[in-house]
């Protein structure tokens, strides 16, 4: 069995795009809605219970189109709702969350202390970047827990990366690197093994990263995981599209203006026009 209906997508703004993008890639079958609530970006700075009732609202909103799962393309969201959103739905619903395993699993990189034990054993130095919110609530310290003994693990929120992104100034490498020097010239990176984007607009940070931050740092996300889990989960539950079809993507938003839903698309890599509407 195949099914035609839409994956519903959402994030808090322009960030879950950078999933939408991985998913057009692996999946270009499939017709996907994505939905950015700019107008309420940033929700890593709000309390979990306002993420909880945006995250709901615009989960309904791309139920109430046929969805046949849900991505929650953003951390923040899912730290805050994806539990209750399981319980309230009945679609799937797939998550994100900072990719610490990938990263404490990585090839060892840095540079160790002389009597540091054998490279493949000793622990890793993973620096992880997330909204505020996803790194005080209760699902990253589970998180945590299961690699903190092993490893060593700094969090660090960076809330204007989100504005920046938010704002359009992706391109513009003085305020980026600027923001990135800010945040992570306090750690003796030439001891970190990984940088881990937390959040979905950080993903749109990699070159400026790469510009500022040692090569042999690592930066991980979890977008790829994630479109793998969803693709997975699609092929168990017998709902992928037929994969004659050409699948489609459409983006709705509470964008401010014009220019930010133009801005969605030069993010998405795609142009409206060949963006096959649903
Ligand atoms: N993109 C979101 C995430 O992955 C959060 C950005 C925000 O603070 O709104 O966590």
């Amino acid at each position: 069995m195949t099914s035609s209906a839409p994956i519903g997508v959402f994030d808090s703004g322009l960030g879950g795009l950078s999933v939408v993008r991985r998913m057009r890639r692996e999946m270009p079958n499939e017709n996907i809605i994505f939905y950015a609530d700019c107008s309420n970006a940033p929700y890593g700075t709000k309390s979990v219970e306002q993420v909880r009732l945006l995250s709901c609202s615009a989960a309904e909103r791309l139920i109430k189109q046929g969805a046949k799962a849900l991505v929650v393309a953003c951390n923040t969201a899912t730290s805050a709702a994806a539990e209750q959103m399981r319980e309230k739905y009945s679609l799937p619903v797939i998550g994100m969350e900072p990719a610490l395993k990938t990263a404490c699993e990585a090839e060892n990189t840095a540079e160790k202390p002389e009597n540091a034990p054998d490279a493949e054993t000793s622990g890793r130095t993973v620096i992880v970047a997330a909204t505020e919110l996803t790194l005080r609530e209760e699902k990253f310290a589970r998180l945590m827990k299961r690699f903190e003994d092993r490893h060593t693990i700094y969090r660090q929120p960076c809330p204007d990366f989100v504005t920046i992104a938010e704002n359009g100034q992706l391109n513009d490498a003085k305020i980026t690197d600027k923001a990135i020097h800010r945040y992570f010239d306090k750690y003796d990176l030439s001891k970190t093994d990984s940088i881990v984007l937390g959040c979905t607009h950080f993903v749109f940070f990699r070159d400026a990263f790469r510009r500022v931050i040692p090569k042999h740092v690592k930066l991980i996300d979890g977008n790829e995981g994630t479109v793998r889990h969803l693709k997975n989960v699609l092929k168990a539950a017998d709902k992928e599209a037929d994969k004659d079809t050409v699948g489609t993507v459409r983006i709705e938003g509470s964008f401010a203006d014009a220019e930010q839903k133009r801005l969605a698309f030069e993010l998405l890599g795609e142009t409206p026009e060949t963006v096959t509407p649903l």
